[in-house]
């Protein structure tokens, strides 16, 4: 499609300030388990045939603990596999250098602010900050990434998994070690010099979020893992993408086994036809090779989905507003990876039918249940919104106020959309700025001039996180979801469990539960469309 320019208001909302706190030191009293430096650094990395790709990793080195405690992945731009229990105290030495500024996000860890990081923590480049924490969390898969310019630093490649373990895991036989698999599944551009290419489509990409034209698996563009028949394993998956949704689903239609999600494992496993699998978001994936011939392939695709993200006439007419361009469209039918039974070997792992205790929150312990708090997420004004307000560094709302100690049902709403469809004259579809009669909006394409877009014009899913807390799901309304779109994707969602991201379809609302317990400070939740987020679609809230 032709190029199209738009002025935006809101060019890079989380252009970092400088903190104004002195950044941690190494504790004196502080005696780690595990002691690691980890450097965000530019490299050259062959992954196409053909030129290096200019890449950001991180790069780990152990300095204390059992060398299990961190995995190196060979030859992928992904850093280090972070392997701790419940109980150990963790330090990490972050080092940048980077040609600017980042900090490293534990997502989904329950650690204090400073360690939580917030967007004015960023570091400059040269610079070292110290996390040092001990691991509250359950057993789960977590990641780690940068906060800041969050979409541009984390295509460039800096992501990495921090799995915990703890004693309720540690008595199930799961498996363990080379059958315990990460799989990290992102999308990507290659240019014909194998370099990324981010926001190819300019601030079309920036509006629905970033879209790759072929999927990597662990930053490899094989999409392939290496098995063996006889074996059972873990597969960790994690949704690194910056905004790709997958609906993931066995080739040959055997139901996915899911026994985990984000911060916990599940308290029995489950059969799915397919899985909802929004960005940020984890999950445990069993695959049993016992009884599989040696040779054979099993390919994860993902399904297809009816999302249609604008509403109204502009979709009719040529399509450009159908979101990123990109040969793999949201909700198509593409493999994802391909499991091949390579060689034999046994293990006698198993997968128990009772899991982990549930230890949920009992939602009458909530001072709010009857009354939660609303946010609504949504397109206002040309900015992503969170109810109308978008990022400010320091700002905090009354209702963005919460308290130690309470227990609190959020309840997450996707707005929708782009257009408050009131006549306050502010706006983009009244006439003035780019629906005026100049530039892309101007002429007869027809992309503007047609009704419909002028009320619930642009649905975009939003993968809701909320730093610093799991919590559970207690309820999904769906009442406004576009019943096409529902109906290929209502056996996809894993609620139970804890969780820190929640993905929210067009019309969706979800009710979470959670407590604020040990630390005070300031945090953020957000949108982990990772454009959406660099464009305002997060806030600060404050634990006092
Ligand atoms: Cu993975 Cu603030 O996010
Ligand atoms: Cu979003």
């Amino acid at each position: 499609g032709a190029a199209v320019t738009m002025i935006w208001p809101f060019f890079s909302s989380c252009d970092s300030q400088s903190s104004t706190t002195a950044k941690p030191e190494l504790g004196k009293d502080f005696q780690p388990d595990i002691d690691l430096e980890l450097k965000a650094v530019q490299r050259d990395l062959s992954i196409l045939s053909g030129p290096k790709t200019k890449v950001w990793v991180y790069e780990g080195k152990l300095l204390k603990g059992n060398k299990e405690a961190l995995q190196t992945l060979e030859g992928s731009y992904l850093g280090p596999v972070i392997k701790v229990r419940k109980g150990q105290k963790v330090r990490i030495r972050f080092q940048n250098d980077l040609p600017e500024e980042s900090i490293v996000h534990w997502h989904g860890m329950h650690v204090p602010e400073r360690y939580d990081v917030h967007p004015q923590d960023v570091i400059n480049s040269g610079e070292t900050y110290i996390y040092e924490y001990e691991v509250m969390n359950r057993a789960g898969t977590y990641w780690f990434h940068p906060h800041g310019r969050t979409g541009p630093q984390v295509y460039n490649g800096l992501a990495g998994l921090l799995l915990v373990t703890d004693e309720e895991e540690q008595q199930l036989n799961l498996p363990q070690w080379e059958f315990d698999l990460p799989v990290v599944i992102q999308d990507r551009t290659f240019d014909e010099n194998n370099q990324l290419v981010y926001l190819n489509n300019g601030q079309m990409d920036r509006m629905t979020g970033f879209l790759g034209n072929r999927i990597l698996i662990n930053g490899s563009p094989e999409q392939r893992l290496n098995l063996k028949t006889g074996c059972k394993y873990r597969l960790r998956l994690l949704n690194g993408s910056n905004s790709r949704i997958y609906k993931l689903a066995w080739e040959d239609g055997s139901p996915v086994t899911v026994f985990g999600i984000d911060g916990s494992l599940l308290s029995t496993p489950k059969e799915l036809p397919y899985l909802m699998l929004g960005p940020a978001k984890r999950v445990d994936v069993w695959l049993d090779l016992t009884d599989k011939p040696e040779g054979t392939e099993l390919t994860m695709k993902n399904a297809s989905f009816p999302l249609e993200i604008m509403s109204g006439g502009m979709m009719g007419d040529g399509g450009m507003m159908q979101g990123a361009e990109s040969d793999l469209p949201q909700g198509s039918e593409y493999p994802v990876f391909t499991a091949l039974a390579n060689g034999s070997g046994s293990n006698d792992h198993t997968l128990p039918g009772q899991l982990a205790q549930p230890d949920y929150i009992d939602p009458s312990t909530a001072g709010n249940l009857n009354a939660p708090r609303q946010f609504t997420f949504a397109m206002g004004h040309m900015e992503w919104t969170i109810n109308g307000r978008t990022w400010e560094t320091t700002e905090v709302a009354d209702e963005e106020t919460v308290k130690l100690g309470s227990t609190e049902v959020w309840e997450l709403i996707n707005g929708g959309g782009m257009m408050d469809n009131n006549d306050d004259g502010g706006g983009m579809m009244d006439g003035h700025g780019m629906m005026g009669d100049g530039g892309m909006m101007g002429g007869e394409d027809g992309m503007m001039n047609n009704q419909g877009m002028m009320g619930n014009m642009m649905q975009m899913p939003h993968p809701i996180h909320i730093h610093q807390v799991q919590f559970n799901i207690i309820e999904r309304d769906v009442a406004n979801v576009d019943p096409q779109l529902w109906d290929a994707i209502k056996d996809g969602f894993v609620d139970e469990g804890w969780h820190d991201t929640v993905l929210l379809m067009p019309g969706m609302s979800a009710k979470v539960i959670m407590q604020f317990k040990d630390f005070k400070g300031l945090f953020v939740y957000h949108c982990h469309n990772l454009e959406h987020e660099d464009m305002g679609m997060m806030r600060n809230f404050k634990i006092v």
